[in-house]
């Protein structure tokens, strides 16, 4: 199994190139079951989730074709790829499946949208909390559709004629049910209104893309999305949107070890809370034609306290890192995470190399240390490892992260990314 070998020590200096949104790029994909006609995606990472839900897709029926293997050679891994789906051959996702990606559930919006059932596997996905559905299922019963849970299979059948279009307002903000009841509703019959939906940039591109499939959707990155229903949807080419994730992950990275870095192809609208924080970190961070400056020199870094919540909130995707830079902090900083229960298990590893944390419920507690020691550590879900490249990056002598399957699931090429800035970053193949 690979691993991950760091030498901490050195700055960042360089390009950083933005891949395409791995959590934009999984729901735009599965839009492709809603017709008939082909999905054109631009600028799509390269990542083991994704190359899953190729395969899940392909169960279904969808046809695949990959070109523009590189969009610039040597610079950017990004691919366009054909989705087309003449029919739908299968409305089973089985467990084998869908337990290696949660988000692989998200297909029984458009499956039975579109062919009346579906018959999909309870998720699996990152160990970060129990991550229930009863959200979707609630949204979809909403929409007519009667719900049977079997075996660890949701069975859901839409009435005969389709969905229906309903006013359904979500008790908690979940990004996936927003998803999926937006795509559910795009061909359901009549009007949809979902209340307390997902404001996340994520959403916004997808209801862009289905817009341009022919879908009437108004109010995305609000909290209330009105969707009219249509009869179908025809195919589109749409650009999946840069991976905010991975900008604020490689913003943290150089203000954790000082330096000067472009990170090119992404938007600093996408994420404004997590750049203040890092600005108040004491990076600086400025706009350039097409992309973000972040700069750090000299002096250390401020210790700053963060809460996770929905967009526009500070990320949950971000909170492991900003943990990472926070463990040398001069000073004490507090982050409490309210999306996910079990967001913590970067906090053992983060102290095998030397940082001082404690645990209060949803808040730990970091006082920052001077200097880290590079360690062998363990990757534990897929932002959480990446936490223990950044604070890898600034220990001293060697840090050796094993379980890196849970990097490449959502982070293209970080060691030759990293590498090109002058960091010591391997890959050890056993
Ligand atoms: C998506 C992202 C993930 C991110 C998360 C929150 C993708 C592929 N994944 O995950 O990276 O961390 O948003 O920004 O886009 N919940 C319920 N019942 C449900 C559904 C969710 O209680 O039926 C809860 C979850 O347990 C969690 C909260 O709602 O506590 C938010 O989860 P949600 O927004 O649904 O996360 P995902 O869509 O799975």
């Amino acid at each position: 199994m690979d691993r991950i070998r760091i030498v901490g020590g050195n700055k960042l200096n360089g390009v950083i190139p933005i891949s395409g949104a791995k959590n934009a790029a999984l729901p735009l994909m599965i839009a492709s079951l809603l017709t008939d006609d082909t999905l054109t995606l631009e600028n799509v990472p390269h990542l083991a989730d994704v190359e899953q839900l190729i395969r899940i897709l392909g169960n279904h029926g969808v046809d695949i074709s990959v070109n523009g293997r590189r969009e610039r050679q040597g610079e950017s891994y990004a691919r366009t790829i054909h989705f087309t789906c003449r029919n739908i051959v299968d409305t089973t996702a089985p467990y084998e499946l869908v337990s290696k990606m949660r988000a692989s559930f998200w297909v029984i919006g458009p499956l039975l949208a579109r062919e009346g059932r579906a018959r999909v596997s309870l998720p699996g996905g990152c160990a970060i909390g129990t991550r229930p559905v009863d959200l979707f299922i609630e949204g979809l019963a909403a929409l007519s559709a009667n719900i049977e849970i079997d075996g660890g299979y949701v069975n859901a059948t839409a009435p005969e004629g389709g969905l229906i279009g309903a006013r359904y307002t979500f008790p908690k903000v979940s990004v996936g049910a927003t998803h999926v009841l937006m795509m559910a509703a795009t061909l359901a019959n009549g009007t949809t209104v979902l209340g307390n939906a997902a404001r996340e940039p994520e959403v916004v591109d997808l209801a862009n893309c289905l817009n341009a499939m022919g879908a009437k959707i108004t109010g995305q990155g609000t909290s209330t999305i009105t969707i009219e229903g249509v009869r179908s949807l025809s195919g589109a080419r749409h650009r999946v949107l840069p991976d905010r994730i991975e900008t604020g992950t490689y913003a943290m990275a150089v203000a954790m070890t000082g330096g000067d870095v472009i990170l090119e192809d992404t938007d600093m609208a996408l994420l404004d809370t997590a750049l203040e924080a890092i600005r108040r970190a004491g990076a600086e961070i400025t706009a350039t034609n097409s992309g973000i400056r972040v700069v750090r020199n000299g002096a250390g870094i401020k210790p700053v306290d963060i809460v996770t919540d929905p967009f526009p909130g500070f990320p949950t995707d971000l909170q492991a890192q900003f943990m990472g830079l926070m463990t040398m902090a001069k000073g004490t900083s507090h982050i409490t995470e309210t999306i996910f229960e079990n967001r913590f298990m970067h906090v053992q590893e983060l102290a095998r190399l030397g940082a001082k944390i404690s645990l209060s419920g949803q808040t730990a507690k970091i006082e920052g240390v001077s200097r880290l020691k590079g360690a062998p550590v363990m990757a534990t879900d897929l932002r959480a490892s990446v936490s223990l490249v950044i604070a890898g990056l600034a220990a001293e002598g060697e840090t050796m992260v094993s379980r890196v399957y849970h990097l490449d699931r959502g982070f293209e090429r970080l060691e030759e990314k990293l590498t090109r800035c002058g960091a010591h970053v391997e890959r050890v193949s056993d």
